[in-house]
């Protein structure tokens, strides 16, 4: 699967080459070892990916295996089916294994802490892929598409979605949010709660069910099946004698439940956001069924991946702005790159360089 980067979204990458963060952060201070001495230009890298269960992460194994390989180095790459004991061991064989860098996508950001912290001690960079690593001192570094931000834009869509096929307001709307373990999953809610919360207080939105807190709306370990069952019981419990209107949706697997949740129930599709651009929310979006997605191209996230192990291997270090954040042991340089929205208004523009969603699209 590959996911080229169209003219917009070389714009936001470009924007963040160099490591030069978005948003004005600071300088990034990272210490790893490998700054001080890099090492073999043909070293085992390894990468830790969570779990393959939405499009992003088949596409991540996919890209690191042959950007690594082009690069020249010797990519150990395994993911770990939202197992934290797999991810653990698997995390304990590449530093068996010899590996210099090591790139984790963690199934929960507070239980890899001793693990990370043993790779660290043995001279191992660790970094962060799409999602945080939290207290520990193990972590060195972390790139991702801004969490907060994608958030925000998913909310910004959904009211602008309600305005465009809903007519005037009041909107009956629910609120879902991803696995609680991901720390990206309460960012995007808190991004999408700054956005959505004075237009709760203002009556535009009404959240029948009154559920709007994190934990009522997390669908855990973001399995499409759970949110199903959630919208179902939503729709029942709340929505028998009332039209729902928009659904905030994570990404895109929890938006195709919640769309066919509603259809089961006999809905007029409501207006639902989503994240990824996988390739079966692409045609619901083009089809005006889906209202948006948001686009995160992985092949970017994983050229920049490559790029920065690049700079380490060179005992060089990774310089550039950054957000540091604290992890709640230390504070961690964040390089975050541009999400972008996509609807149907736009979806040809995105994607005009990915050859095969443009096939997608227009087959
Ligand atoms: C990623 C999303 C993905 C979700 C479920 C999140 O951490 O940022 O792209 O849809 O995990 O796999």
């Amino acid at each position: 699967m590959k996911f080229k980067a169209g003219k917009l979204l070389v714009a936001a990458v470009a924007a963040t080459l160099g490591l030069t963060a978005c948003g004005g952060g600071r300088t990034a201070e990272t210490d790893s070892a490998a700054e001080a001495s890099g090492f073999a230009a043909d070293a085992t890298i390894g990468v830790a990916l969570p779990w393959l269960g939405s499009q992003n992460w088949k596409e991540a194994e996919v890209e690191f295996q042959e950007q690594l390989t082009a690069a020249g180095f010797k990519p150990l790459i395994q993911s770990a089916d939202n197992k934290v004991p797999q991810q653990q061991q698997q995390i304990e064989t590449m530093i068996q294994q010899g590996a210099k860098v090591i790139v984790v996508g963690p199934i929960d950001s507070t239980q890899l802490g001793s693990v990370v912290e043993r790779a660290k001690a043995e001279g191992i960079t660790i970094i962060g892929y799409d999602r945080t690593i939290d207290n520990t001192t193990g972590v060195d570094a972390v790139i991702q598409y801004s969490s907060v931000r994608t958030g925000e834009m998913q909310a910004e869509s959904l009211l602008e979605g309600l305005r465009k096929t809903k007519g005037e307001g009041p909107y009956n709307v629910e609120l879902f949010g991803g696995g609680p373990a991901d720390p990206n999953a309460p960012n995007f809610f808190t991004g999408a709660m700054t956005v959505l919360q004075p237009k709760i207080d203002d009556g535009t939105i009404t959240v029948v069910s009154g559920q709007t807190d994190f934990t009522q709306a997390a669908i855990p370990e973001w399995d499409n099946a759970k949110a199903q069952a959630r919208m179902d019981s939503l729709l029942s419990g709340f929505y028998a004698d009332k039209r729902i209107d928009g659904v905030l949706c994570p990404n895109d697997g929890i938006a195709r439940s919640v769309l066919t949740s509603a259809a089961q129930a006999g809905q007029e599709a409501p207006v639902t956001t989503g994240l990824d651009a996988e390739n079966e929310s692409v045609l619901l979006v083009r089809d005006g069924k889906q209202y948006s997605t948001t686009a995160k191209p992985t092949d970017a996230m994983v050229a920049k991946t490559v790029e920065m192990v690049k700079t380490l291997q060179r005992g060089e270090k990774l310089t550039g702005e950054s957000q540091m954040l604290n992890n709640g042991a230390k504070d961690v340089a964040i390089f975050e790159l541009d999400p972008i929205v996509v609807t149907k208004e736009n979806l040809t523009e995105v994607f005009a360089d990915d050859e095969e969603r443009m096939k997608l699209i227009e087959g």
